[in-house]
Order: C-alpha cells, then structure tokens, then sequence
C-alpha cells in the first residue's frame, strides 16, 4: 500500500528542467517565473503547489487564473490526474483536499472586483499564474492576503509573458528592478524562461517551437525570446502604475475641474479632472456605469461633481445628434439636467498623440512622474488605460475591441484634445480660458457655466 502510494507521488511530480528546479528552490517571497511562452511555467507551478501540500501538512494555498475556463484546463484537470490518489476535489470549494490538511484552492479574477473576495483571508502560498493578465490593484490586494501566525513559508510565485494588462508592474519589479519605498529588493527573484528550456516539449512537439519562431517581429520578440521591452501591440507604452497613478487627496479650491465624458447606453465613462498651478492635471473621479438612459448619465454627472465649479463639460461631438424619437439630442437632455456639455475635439489620433503627451513619463524632482496623475480609486481607466491595443488597420489609432476598454480612455481623450488651462494661484482673478476651451455659441436658452 505505502509502495503504491509513494509510486503515485513520483509519476505525479514528474522530472523539472533546470529553470524548473531554479523555480522550485528560490525562497524569495515573490518568485516570478517566465518571459517567453512555453518554458513549463504552469507545470512547474502545478509540481510547486503539489510538493509544498505534501511537505507542509496543513499549509493554505490559493492559484488563480484570469478567467476560470483556464484554470479549468490548464490546472484543475491535470491536476485531478496528477494528485489521483493524493488529493480530492471538491468542485463546490474549487479547493483539492490533501489527507495532511494542506488545501490548495483555485480563484479567477475576471473582472476588477473579483479580487477583493480575498480580502482579510490568509493563504501561506498564492500562485498568479499569468500574472502580467492581472492589474496592480489586483497584485496588491492579493499581497495583503500573504500571511498567517504559522511557520510555513509566505510566498507568492508568479509566472508571466509579455504583454497584458500587468506587464508593467512585473517588468518594474522582476525585470528592470526598480522598487519604491517599502519594496525590498531581495524579496524579488526573476527566472527567465524560454521554450528552449522546455525539452518535454520540444521533443514531443516541434510544431509549437516553429510556430512562436515563425510569429511576426515583435510577438516573437517578446514570445519567443522574453523580450520585455517590447509589449506587442500596446498603445499607450507610457502608462505606469508606479508612475501615473497617486493616492487622493483633497483638491484645493482654486484648481481649474473639467469633467470629460464618453456616453452611450452600453457605458457612461465621466472623469474630473484637476489641474494645478503647474499645468499637472489630476484625475480625481470616476463615474462608471452602464444601462443608463440621458437623463440618468446627466443626473449621475450632476450628482457626482457635488456641487463644485466645473470649468467645462467635454464630450464628443455625436452627443449633439439629434434623436429621432424626442427630436432632442443628447446635448440638450443634459443640458436639462444642468450639464451644460462643451463639443470636444473628435479626431482621433491627435487625441490620442495628445494623451500621449500628458502621460509621457519624465524624470521630476521627486523622481519619476508624469504631467497627467490619476487618483487610485478610478480604477476601470487604470484598467483600461494600458490594456489598449494598436489598431490592426490603422498603428496610429487604437483599436476599438475589446470595446469594453475603449470608454473610459475615449473620455480622457476628449479632455487631451482641449488643451486645458492651469489654475492661477490661489489669490489670483481667473485666467482667461484657451480658445479652445471657450463656448462659441450660445447653447438653446443656457450658457456654458464660465
Ligand atoms: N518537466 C516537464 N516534464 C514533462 N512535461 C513538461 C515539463 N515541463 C513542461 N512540460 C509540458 O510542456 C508543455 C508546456 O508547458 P506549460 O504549459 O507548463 O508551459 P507554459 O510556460 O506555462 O506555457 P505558456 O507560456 O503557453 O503558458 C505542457 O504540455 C507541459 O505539460
Ligand atoms: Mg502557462
């Protein structure tokens, strides 16, 4: 029985490769695996969660995909072959159950808020496999959930490409090592691997070396040879959380607000923004929510600026159609509402040249920072903002699917496109307003609010 037994751990943890055995022996707290496609990053992970089970009875670990279908295929269904005999799954805990006591439970993050059931549970070891799928926000909730008054090790092993919507914050930390205040360097150790690595495959499929060798220039930069400086297909290659986004506070009084917007009834996407003295602008609110006919967007707009002075109201220029249904266009029904909306510049690209600039990071007397700052708590444009893709058709210009992310990025275009004025200093008379920014024409019976 004990022979059969321990015959069912060997054939289960199999033989690693030697980027494999240097991710099963590092000891850092945060272990991240991986730079290229195919190395035997997610084996790995399944033969790490399989022999802390065993070597630590009682020991509590989470592995989490983006999405649950892949967790499914890539973890939970080998693993019910490869722990046959070792552990059992229990389907309604998403967890495999080991006869020492050790568990290791499965999550997936499809959207945002997902993580945030984590939130105040401990785990011992947490498993990101793709990390660079998950955001910062994402990556720092789960953080928090690494602890427990026990002796068994804390870590958290990530595995990543290339690419996604994390792939700044694992590049900052594992790749180019650059921490902040707070951030241990020794608590960071980065494996590199390659397909190359992976014998396993290469000698049973050499069709998938050949087709990464074969992929056109960038993807196979970055999938073939790990390459993290260039995330294939990326837009706004600026964007970094470390960088771009700041912790809130309260905005002083004299500090020009416009709020820019995108809407539709798929998404009302509304930010605020500040600027200060120095031209810096502030993102500082984030209206989000979909399913709302003109009326309720304009109310929600007009509930959520609070009362404050708003200097303009920008938003794109289809809002002023008018509906064949009331014969009243979008414009007007906010105008109803109080929300007197300013047309933004439409063209695209210099829109989003013009964002571009705003977020262009540059080396300031605090360090890295940029002119454009986004407040923590808007969290779909810090979702959406680096997930962007080029335009197949049109490299110049975004594209417009996963349509989900375009919203909130659309808004802050509208705002990038109308050269907003600074705020004069605290005692100062209001500066005169850029052209740009100045109603031209009296809108039906209301005047824009300056
Ligand atoms: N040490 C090993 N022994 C036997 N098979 C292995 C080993 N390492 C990896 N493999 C197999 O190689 C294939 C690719 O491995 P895996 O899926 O872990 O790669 P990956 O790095 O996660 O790939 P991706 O970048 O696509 O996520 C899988 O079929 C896996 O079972
Ligand atoms: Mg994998």
């Amino acid at each position: 029985m004990r022979n059969r037994k321990e015959g069912a751990q060997r054939r289960a943890f199999g033989a690693p490769n030697e980027k494999q055995r240097q991710f099963f022996e590092a000891k850092s707290r945060f272990v991240a695996y991986g730079g290229a496609r195919g190395g035997g990053k997610s084996w790995a992970v399944r033969k790490k969660a399989s022999l802390l089970a065993v070597r630590y009875p009682g020991i509590r670990m989470l592995l989490l995909r983006r999405s649950m279908p892949e967790l499914r295929e890539n973890h939970i269904l080998p693993l019910m072959t490869e722990l046959h005999g070792i552990a059992t799954y229990r389907e309604t805990d998403k967890a495999f159950g080991f006869a020492n006591g050790s568990r290791l439970r499965f999550g997936y993050c499809d959207s945002e808020r997902d993580v945030l059931q984590y939130q105040g549970q401990e785990f011992d070891v947490i498993f990101m496999d793709e990390a660079t799928q998950f955001s910062y926000f994402q990556f720092s909730t789960l953080k928090a959930c690494l602890r427990g008054a026990n002796h068994f090790p804390k870590r958290m092993y990530l595995t990543c490409n290339p690419g996604g919507v994390g792939h700044e914050w694992v590049k900052r930390l594992f790749v180019r090592r650059e921490y902040l205040p707070g951030e241990n360097p020794a608590d960071y150790t980065f494996i590199p691997a390659r397909v190359y690595d992976n014998r396993a495959l290469l000698d049973c499929d050499p069709g998938y070396v050949s087709m990464l060798e074969n992929l056109p220039g960038d993807l196979k930069r970055a999938w073939l040879e790990g390459d993290w400086e260039i995330f294939a297909g990326q837009y706004f290659t600026e964007f970094r959380e470390d960088v771009h986004v700041a912790e809130p506070f309260a905005i002083p009084a004299h500090w020009r607000r416009y709020v820019a917007l995108d809407y539709g009834l798929d998404m009302l996407a509304g930010y605020w923004i500040a600027l200060d003295e120095r031209g810096r602008a502030w993102v500082y609110r984030e209206a989000y929510e979909s399913g709302l006919i003109v009326s309720q967007a304009a109310r929600k707009i007009r509930e959520m600026s609070g009362g404050e002075r708003i200097d303009a109201y920008l938003a794109p220029p289809d809002l002023w159609n008018r509906r064949q249904d009331t014969g009243k266009s979008a414009a007007e029904l906010f105008g109803e509402q109080g929300v007197f909306l300013q047309k933004a510049e439409n063209d695209r690209v210099q829109g989003w040249y013009g964002l571009k600039e705003w977020l262009r990071p540059y080396r300031g007397e605090e360090g890295m920072t940029a002119r454009l700052k986004i407040f923590s708590g808007c969290r779909n444009l810090i979702r959406c903002l680096p997930a962007l893709q080029h335009d197949p058709h049109n490299p110049n210009d975004c594209a417009g699917e996963p349509h989900e992310l375009t919203h909130g990025p659309d808004a802050l275009r509208y705002f990038a496109g109308a050269r907003p004025a600074p705020a004069a200093g605290p005692h100062a008379k209001r500066a005169e307003l850029p052209p740009a920014l100045r109603t031209e024409e009296k809108m039906e019976g209301e005047w824009l609010t300056w």
